[in-house]
């Protein structure tokens, strides 16, 4: 079964959105950018009001932490605010997810509303008689018809997403890493899959969906044999995640135009919808004790990680021209998807031999013989990068991680985001540094003291860590 839909990239640029939301250079602050956001309702949307919601407001380092931030709107930005995300768990979440009200534009119907944003990625959605302000708790979330989402489904994705470039007149942390790339001759190509997976129920009883990215080139170099890099969604995600959130195609794109990575394909599975659910576990007492335990987490990814050693990989080796060594294979998550590669690391170990772990949930602590390294020697072979948010509430469990790791001398390399809470904008900063720094270098990692990176948020001066 091979039914591609495909989405091009090119459709995506900055200002390719036609009469809809666009961006704006203005020369004037707080950021030297505004999005028009122009929300145009269909005949059966009969809104009394509409909030412009999506991304959390901003805190600075001074003001914010685990449990607090201050939720300053777009309009009060300074240079070094960021977008920060509570989790519902901890501190003032309201604060931080107030929505914008729009205004409605008599002569048009539409809704507009003009926002100042810095550079980098932005997740939104209008949220159509919201009376609570809060635009988590709307009842009605509706993608921008002007820019739909990057996905294999309608609904997949419940959010649009905006990229603004940097302005260093009014900016100091430059994010244009994410940016389609200019050239649109040498951008790659998107498009989602579906595979035979029996057991599985979505999107059709025995088939799952996935997606792949090709670079620019592939195809046009007869005999060529590409490294893959499987990249996990978190929970309550899916296979089109790391497309339309975290915009990777347009990362993978620059690294690989500017010699930074060797062309690479990547292929984003979804752990849901398997025939088998977390829910499982999490509604299970007697599973649940192990859930939190983490062994309930290892349970339920083994049981993914055999499904897709049964029906995924294969699809992808048969279909794909990739590298049938594991020194050209990777595996990469975010939260529940740390989990799960994780999972793999522990128990695949030497299928792949890169692995990058992003906020894991909690990881075995250190001490349980999964990391012992005299019974699994492999773990010093591979390369590992971890990291997490500073304001992120993974934040402990990454740390405690890396103890257990350290532990057992295996090396390792780490990418901590000091603006980052547990949100897309992290995970962006972790692969980035990854795929810029680590993937496909000799393996370990971690084993120099010292080398050269260039700082990701600070327009391309070079430091030495
Ligand atoms: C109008 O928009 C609403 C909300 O997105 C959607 O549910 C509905 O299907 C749309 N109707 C038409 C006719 O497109
Ligand atoms: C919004 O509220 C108005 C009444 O104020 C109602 O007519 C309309 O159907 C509501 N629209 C949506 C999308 O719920
Ligand atoms: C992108 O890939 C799909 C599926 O592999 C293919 O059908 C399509 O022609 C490609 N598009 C471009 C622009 O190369
Ligand atoms: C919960 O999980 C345990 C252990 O696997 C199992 O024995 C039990 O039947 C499950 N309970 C329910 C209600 O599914
Ligand atoms: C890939 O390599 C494995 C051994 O590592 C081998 O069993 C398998 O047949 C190979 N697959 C292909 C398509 O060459
Ligand atoms: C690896 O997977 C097998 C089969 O699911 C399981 O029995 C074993 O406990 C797993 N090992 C680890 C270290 O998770
Ligand atoms: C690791 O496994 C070896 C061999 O079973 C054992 O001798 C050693 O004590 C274990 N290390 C730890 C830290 O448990
Ligand atoms: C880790 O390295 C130290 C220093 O070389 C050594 O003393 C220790 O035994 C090693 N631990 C393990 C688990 O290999």
């Amino acid at each position: 079964m091979h039914i591609p839909k495909v989405i091009s990239s090119l459709t995506l640029a900055v200002g390719a959105l036609g009469k809809g939301t666009a961006v704006r250079k203005t020369g004037k602050g707080p950021t030297g950018y505004v999005v028009d956001f122009v929300f145009t309702p269909n005949s059966t949307t009969h809104a009394s009001s509409v909030l412009l919601g999506g991304f959390p407001l901003f805190s600075d380092s001074l003001h914010g932490s685990l449990s607090k931030t201050d939720g300053y709107s777009p309009y009060e930005w300074k240079s070094d605010m960021f977008s920060m995300r509570l989790s519902p768990d901890y501190g003032n979440e309201a604060d931080n997810l107030a929505g914008l009200e729009m205004t409605h534009n008599e002569h048009t119907g539409d809704w507009e509303i003009t926002v100042p944003l810095p550079s980098g990625t932005w997740l939104y959605a209008y949220y159509p008689n919201c009376t609570t302000g809060n635009w988590r708790n709307c009842d009605v979330a509706i993608v921008d018809p002007s820019n739909l989402p990057i996905e294999a489904f309608a609904g997949d994705q419940l959010l649009s997403a905006i990229q603004l470039p940097f302005d260093r007149e009014f900016q100091v942390n430059d994010y244009d890493w994410q940016l389609p790339l200019e050239d649109i001759s040498k951008r790659g190509n998107v498009s989602f899959h579906r595979y035979s997976s029996p057991g599985s129920t979505y999107p059709y009883p025995n088939v799952h969906d996935v997606g792949v990215y090709l670079p620019y080139e592939y195809g046009k170099i007869p005999n060529k044999k590409y490294p893959v890099l499987y990249l996990s969604n978190g929970g309550q995600g899916s296979d089109s995640d790391w497309f339309q959130q975290a915009q990777i195609h347009n990362i993978v794109d620059r690294l690989i135009n500017a010699g930074k990575l060797e062309p690479t394909i990547l292929i984003t599975p979804n752990w849901y919808d398997l025939g088998f659910t977390l829910e499982e576990y999490q509604t299970n007492a007697t599973l649940q004790a192990e859930y939190l335990d983490v062994v309930g987490y290892s349970r339920f990814f083994n049981k993914v990680r055999e499904n897709f050693f049964s029906y995924l990989m294969p699809w992808v080796n048969e279909n794909y021209d990739v590298s049938n060594s594991s020194s050209n294979r990777a595996f990469g998550g975010l939260a529940l998807g740390g989990t799960l590669t994780l999972a793999m690391l522990f128990n695949a170990t030497d299928y792949f031999s890169s692995y990058c772990i992003m906020s894991p949930t909690p990881a075995p602590s250190a001490g349980d013989q999964q990391y012992n390294a005299t019974i699994s020697p492999g773990l010093r072979d591979v390369g590992i990068l971890t990291g997490a948010g500073f304001y992120d509430t993974t934040f402990n469990a990454a740390r405690d991680w890396e103890t257990a790791l350290a532990a057992e001398n295996v090396t390792y390399l780490s990418h901590y985001s000091m603006s980052g809470a547990h949100q897309w904008s992290t995970w962006q900063e972790i692969v980035y540094v990854y795929l810029k720094e680590a993937l496909w270098k000799p393996v370990p990692y971690g084993r120099k003291t010292s080398f050269n990176q260039v700082n990701p948020l600070s327009g391309g001066v070079p430091y030495r860590r």
